[in-house]
C-alpha cells in the first residue's frame, strides 16, 4: 500500500506510542481526581484517540465531532460546519479535545470556542502533531505529542484522500504534488 518511492517513515509505531505515555502521563496528572470528557476529532483523531484513552488512568467519558473544512484538498477551506456534534451535556465538566493534527488551527478554533460557549469547567486541546509554523489562528493548544515541520504526513489516522489511515506507523510524502 505504501509506495517506498513516495513516503518516507517519519514516526514509528514505537515513537508513537512512547510521545502518547508521555503526553497521557500529563493528563492523568493534571485531571487526577476529576471527570474529563474527551472529544475526538473525526476522523483523523480516531486512532489517536483510542490509543491515548488505553494510557488514561483518569475517568473519562468519550464524544466525537466531525467538522468539514478540509475536504478532500491538502489545505484548510477557513470555513468550518459541523457535520457531527456531541451528544452529552458538557454544562460543569472538563472537556479534552483530541486531534491528532494542527495545521492552520482553523478547525480547532472553531471547535474550541463553540465548545467553551456551551459552560464547561474547562475545555484544553492535546495534539499528537503540531505544525506550529502554519498556524494562521491563536488557538490555545495545552499538550502537544510533538512539534514538526510543515510536511504533509499519512498513517495512524492521517489519511492521503481517505486512504492510508490505517497505517501503524507515520510517513510523509516525499513528492507532495
Ligand atoms: P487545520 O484546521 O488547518 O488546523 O486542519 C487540521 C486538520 O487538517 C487535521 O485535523 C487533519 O484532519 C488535516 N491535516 C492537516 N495536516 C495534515 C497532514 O499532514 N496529513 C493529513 N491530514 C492533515
Ligand atoms: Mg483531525
Amino acid at each position: 500500500m505504501v509506495d517506498e518511492r513516495n513516503f518516507t517513515q517519519y514516526l514509528s509505531r514505537h515513537e508513537i506510542d512512547a510521545t502518547i505515555q508521555q503526553v497521557a502521563e500529563r493528563i492523568n496528572r493534571d485531571y487526577a481526581g476529576e471527570q474529563l470528557v474527551l472529544v475526538g476529532v473525526l476522523k483523523g483523531a480516531f486512532v489517536f484517540m483510542a490509543d491515548l484513552a488505553r494510557h488514561l488512568t483518569v475517568d473519562f467519558d468519550v464524544e466525537f465531532v466531525r467538522l468539514s473544512s478540509y475536504g478532500k484538498a491538502r489545505e484548510s477551506s477557513g470555513t468550518v460546519t459541523i457535520l457531527k456534534d456531541i451528544s452529552a451535556d458538557i454544562r460543569g465538566k472538563h472537556v479534552l479535545i483530541v486531534e491528532e493534527i494542527i495545521d492552520s488551527g482553523r478547525t480547532l478554533k472553531f471547535l474550541f470556542e463553540r465548545l467553551r460557549s456551551s459552560g464547561p469547567k474547562s475545555v484544553e486541546i492535546v495534539t499528537l502533531l503540531d505544525k506550529e509554523s502554519k498556524r494562521v489562528v491563536d488557538v490555545p493548544v495545552k499538550y502537544v505529542g510533538r512539534k514538526i515541520d510543515d510536511q504533509f504526513l499519512i498513517g495512524y489516522g492521517l489519511d492521503l484522500e481517505e486512504k492510508c489511515r490505517n497505517l501503524p506507523d507515520i510517513y510523509y510524502l516525499k513528492y507532495p504534488n
